[in-house]
């Protein structure tokens, strides 16, 4: 539970041009986000994919790359037909870095990571402030860029669907990981007790409750796959709740099930299964497909296991298949719902209602997955459950970020 030094909710009226540097999970982004207020905004962006070696190479390493790309958006955006930049001398850009690992922070600028999370590794990055060494880059590059605040995708996504639909209350990522976050009352937060900060005033709290359950494995019922999935990760015994949803991890989980069987003799006898036997090939869009194949004979499926793994199978291994991705992805929404309904319960939100800006692949595209966690909102609560509504989110990495830039801008302009 990490106290993010964002205050309160946006008005609306927030304006101007930002820059938005978002490093997630799968791509790296730069956005260019023009805020026009009354709620409306527009956004040009690139995305550069990062290699699997940027993401175990020397942390610094990475922040250059972040930087060399923003460096190139910059470039071209700001530069007139002659070539010259259009920016004025000595101006700089505000730029919202989004960096979606968890950060203790101890204002907006700053973020020690703890650890990372969703298969990074980079070295010498954990335990350090990711701001600075991000505004070593940007200083390296000379970029004409002042970073005006450090926030998580989940922050970002909160204040991004507020800013278009203030019911919003609560915020969650289904991508490769899995987090939420929610507005509270800055009286409740004990971490920030002793700063003296205005008790009336609210503060965005980033759950990281991937984490929920880690270590000691009390809480949450895992299966021999889900410990092997855990055991096998490059951080054994973390992110324990984020094991069980993400998308880093369903198709690993299905893979594991499958790899079993072939073990045991009972499925793909006397075929050559070795394309099955790599961690992490089954992806997750593979499931989507598989809940989603509309044909009888599950032709989706077919296409699956012969086009990327080179084996046959009868119509009862791909109705027990798809099975099995209905199982794993029901878990994944239905787990989902009990950390919204925890947020819900602590704040109140029940009786009145409120909505959830959700984002991520999982989510947006996930057969059915909203509708499964609307399904385990009305198991926890009944018909009361019907009040908390998901809703596609918009950008947090992007918008979001640019709206906390400016809703920081506003602060400092004030002296706070
Ligand atoms: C995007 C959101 O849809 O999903 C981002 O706009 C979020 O805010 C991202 O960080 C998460 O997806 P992934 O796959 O990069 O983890
Ligand atoms: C992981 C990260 C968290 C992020 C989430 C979604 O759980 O630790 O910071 O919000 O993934 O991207």
């Amino acid at each position: 539970m990490i106290p993010t030094f964002v205050f309160g909710w946006p008005t609306g009226k927030e304006s101007g041009d930002f820059l938005a540097l978002d490093l997630g999970g799968t791509n790296l982004r730069v956005c260019l986000v023009t805020l026009q207020g009354e709620g409306k905004f527009e956004m040009t962006q690139t995305k550069y994919r990062l290699t699997e070696e940027q993401k175990h190479d020397e942390g610094q390493k990475l922040f250059d790359f972040c930087a060399e790309c923003l460096k190139t958006f910059i470039d071209t955006n700001y530069t007139d037909g002659e070539g010259k930049s259009t920016l004025k001398p000595g101006e700089t850009l505000p730029l919202g870095f989004t960096f979606s690992y968890p950060c203790v922070q101890e204002r907006i600028d700053h973020g020690e990571l703890i650890r990372w999370t969703k298969g990074f590794g980079a070295l010498n990055t954990e335990g350090r402030d990711v701001a600075e060494m991000f505004r070593n880059s940007i200083a390296k590059y000379e970029i004409p860029v002042t970073m005006t605040a450090i926030i998580n995708d989940t922050t970002g996504t909160l204040i991004a669907s507020s800013y278009v639909n203030p019911k919003t209350k609560i915020a969650v990522i289904f991508g490769t990981g899995c987090n939420a976050a929610y507005m509270e009352n800055v009286k409740d937060i004990e971490k920030i007790k002793s700063l003296g900060i205005d008790d009336k005033a609210q503060m965005a709290i980033n759950c990281e409750w991937g984490a929920f359950d880690s270590f000691e494995h009390e809480h949450l019922p895992r299966t021999k796959y889900d410990v092997t999935v855990d055991e096998t990760s490059n951080k054994p015994g973390e992110q324990a709740f984020e094991k069980l949803i993400s998308g880093r991890y369903l198709g690993e989980i299905l893979r594991l099930v499958i790899c079993e069987l072939i073990d045991e003799g009972v499925l793909f006898l006397g075929q050559d299964t070795y394309k099955l036997e790599t961690p992490y090939v089954f992806e997750t869009a593979f499931l989507s497909l598989m809940e989603s194949d509309p044909t009888d004979e599950l032709l989706m499926i077919i296409g699956i296991f012969t086009h990327f793994f080179a084996v046959e199978t009868t119509l009862a291994e791909r109705q027990f298949f798809r099975a099995l991705a209905m199982l794993i992805g029901r878990r994944a929404a239905r787990l989902s719902a009990c950390g919204i309904a925890a947020i819900v319960s602590k704040m109140g939100y029940l009786d009145e209602g409120c909505l959830v800006g959700a984002d991520g692949s999982l989510y947006n595209k996930y057969p059915g997955f909203a509708e499964r966690v609307h399904e385990g909102l009305i198991d926890i609560f009944g018909d009361k459950g019907r009040n908390i509504v998901t809703h596609h989110a918009e950008d947090g990495s992007g918008v979001g970020s640019a709206i906390i830039a400016a809703m920081t801008k506003v602060r400092r302009d004030a002296g706070l």
